[in-house]
């Protein structure tokens, strides 16, 4: 990460992490590592230094590191965000600056910031999130939809499934029965896909208390989603929705 010709630019901060390996730890602990960095540089690139040099037993995951896959979600400086998506200068300003990487809330730690996604998985599995097409699939062509019907449901497939907002919602704190934000946006996308049975198919799953009725506006899971889906939005559409289809103002 060294860059002679921007020295004046380097800063040396402090990575205060959450480390806990379930062989050795019966409690998480905190480990610091000072590190030489440009306020471009991501916190990616810092862990991955550690990693490489200093410190060959952190883990964490990452995969395509463009904010593609959500694999290294966590809670940097207190909020959920992706660690390849973080630039230095967005939560560390000065030499000197500490800055706290904890891993996501609401699922079991595996090892230091790496956790066990199976619950979470688990969830979106609950809503099946996948086409059940309101007429016959064609055979031999595709099963067009028209631009109009396609952007109704845009903001939805946005979802990268990171984590970021099941971490960050309170109602999980308490119920973690709660399907969570992230399998309800999976619910969504579906629900108002033009080609799909819509809310008919999936009543049974989203209208329970412990699907959309449990979220209390709370919009926690809108201010981290790194894809900027508008996730509370999109479950008081489903709510109000809802009640339409019950009451008979429409037939989706
Ligand atoms: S809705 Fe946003 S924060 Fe939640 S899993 Fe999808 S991309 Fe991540
Ligand atoms: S490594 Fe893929 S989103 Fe960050």
């Amino acid at each position: 990460m060294k860059d002679d010709r921007k020295k004046d630019l380097r800063m040396n901060i402090t990575l205060d992490i959450q480390r806990f390996d379930p062989e050795r730890d019966t409690e998480p602990r905190r480990q610091a590592y000072e590190v030489d960095v440009q306020p471009t540089d991501r916190v990616l690139d810092a862990l991955m230094h550690i990693a490489r040099h200093v410190d060959g037993t952190l883990a964490f995951r990452k995969s395509c590191a463009h904010g593609v896959c959500g694999s290294d979600a966590m809670r940097i400086s207190g909020k959920e965000r992706l660690a390849c998506k973080t630039l230095i200068r967005d939560v560390a300003k000065k030499d000197g600056d500490v800055i706290s990487i904890d891993p996501l809330n609401h699922m079991t730690v595996q090892k230091d910031l790496m956790v066990d996604q199976s619950v979470f998985l688990s969830k979106f599995r609950a809503v099946e999130p996948f086409l059940k097409p309101r007429k016959p699939l064609p055979f031999s062509s595709e099963f067009y939809q028209s631009p109009e019907d396609r952007a109704i449901i845009d903001e939805a497939t946005k979802c990268i499934n990171c984590g970021a907002c099941y971490s960050a919602c309170p109602v999980l704190d308490e119920n973690p029965d709660f399907l969570g934000p992230a399998a309800l946006v999976a619910a969504v996308r579906f629900v108002f896909d033009s080609r799909d049975e819509g809310l008919a198919a999936r009543l049974d799953i989203v209208d329970q208390q412990n699907a959309v009725w449990s979220c209390d506006n709370h919009f926690e899971c809108t201010k981290v989603c790194p894809r900027e889906i508008k996730i509370t939005k999109l479950i008081n559409l489903t709510k109000r929705t809802i009640k339409k289809y019950k009451e008979g103002e429409t037939d989706a």
